[in-house]
């Protein structure tokens, strides 16, 4: 028997896991406490464990996924789809929305209703902040009118506002690389104004005490001050630096990010701030011993390929584990933990 929580069968507004993931959308990193995230990281190893000795399991046989893509992807979408299958679940793609009914003007809500009929669970990446929880909105109107048991969409990124998941496994590597999260120096690089992953990597960083964020990006790519001021509120020490030199000995977690290209209005802006900070060999070799190097990917010459083959390269391994705590993740919304 599924128990799903009573919230998400009264409250149309996203609603927290608190322990229960059967059924929830996951569209913001607000919905979890750090009990959430310390379990979802234990089953994420455990996925891990079953990827390497029987490769998949069948735990979500008879489920379907729906992959709805209307932005360029190469690892949230293939590491949700080969994720899905490692279960046991089959998956849906529509990637190239030029071939779906959207070439027709339809929109993203009659979208998502048709599809959450079809299957038993969505992803959706979408350029507009705000997208994924109309999306959800959406769905559970949907289900409420057909009867149905709500159908779970999980945000794979919402134009510059969230990117949940990519922020779990960011987590979950720095957890499985340093041992802990609490009281780590971390530099987020790049471009902190558009970046969905440092908005949502930032968020989930309250849950750890003694975090320290050095923040360093071009001066018109600032992390938004509303967003700088909740950290400070909840605890976090957050200070500004102009250059990865500046706190070269500094930090034990590098995550670095690229100019979202796509988010500028003309090339010319894009241009002026593109290539602006760059990993290479030789910094690595400055930095702490033990530190790390992370990034989301895809990288457009932030870090040279030369840092590829060090210790302190993590980045491979970060997308890699991407896949395990997604299998969590279906797992869990699909109430099969
Ligand atoms: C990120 C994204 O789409 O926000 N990519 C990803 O999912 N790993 C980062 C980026 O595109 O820069």
């Amino acid at each position: 028997m599924l128990t799903y929580s009573e919230d998400i069968l009264t409250n149309p507004d996203i609603a927290p896991i608190r322990g229960n993931w059967l059924g929830k959308d996951i569209i913001s990193v607000e919905q979890f406490d750090r009990h959430d995230l310390d379990e979802l990281f234990s089953v994420s190893a455990r996925m891990k464990r079953i990827k390497e000795t029987n490769g998949s399991t069948d735990i979500l046989r008879g489920k379907i996924l729906a992959n709805l893509f209307y932005e360029a992807s190469t690892r949230t979408d293939a590491s949700f789809s080969i994720a899905m299958k490692r279960l046991g679940g089959e998956v849906h793609n529509i990637v190239g929305v030029q071939f779906s009914s959207v070439s027709k003007g339809e929109t993203l809500t009659d979208t998502v209703r048709i599809l959450s009929g079809y299957s038993d669970v969505l992803v959706l990446r979408h350029p507009q902040q705000g997208s994924a929880a109309a999306a959800a909105a959406a769905i559970h109107s949907q289900c409420r009118l057909m009867g149905s048991n709500p159908v779970p969409l999980l945000n794979g990124g919402d134009g510059i506002g969230e990117h949940p998941t990519q922020a779990l496994l960011d987590v979950y590597t720095i957890v499985q690389k340093c041992g802990r999260v609490e009281g780590l120096s971390i530099a987020l690089i790049g471009d902190l104004k558009h970046g969905r992953t440092v908005h949502s990597l930032a968020r989930l960083l309250r849950h750890y005490p003694g975090v320290r964020l050095t923040l360093i990006a071009p001066e018109m790519l600032p992390m938004p001050d509303e967003l700088v001021d909740d950290l400070r509120e909840s605890g976090i020490e957050v200070r500004t630096a102009e250059s990865i030199e500046e706190v070269v000995r500094d930090i034990d977690v590098w995550y670095v990010t690229r100019v979202q290209k796509e988010r500028f209005a003309d090339e010319a802006s894009y241009k002026s701030v593109q290539g602006s900070y760059s990993v290479t060999a030789e910094t690595v070799s400055r930095m702490r011993e033990k530190a790390i190097v992370m990034h989301p990917l895809p990288r457009v010459g932030e870090i040279s390929e030369e840092v590829d083959n060090l210790p302190q390269a993590v980045y491979f391994e970060q997308a890699v584990n991407g896949m395990y705590v997604r299998m969590a993740i279906l797992a869990g919304v699909l109430g099969r933990w």
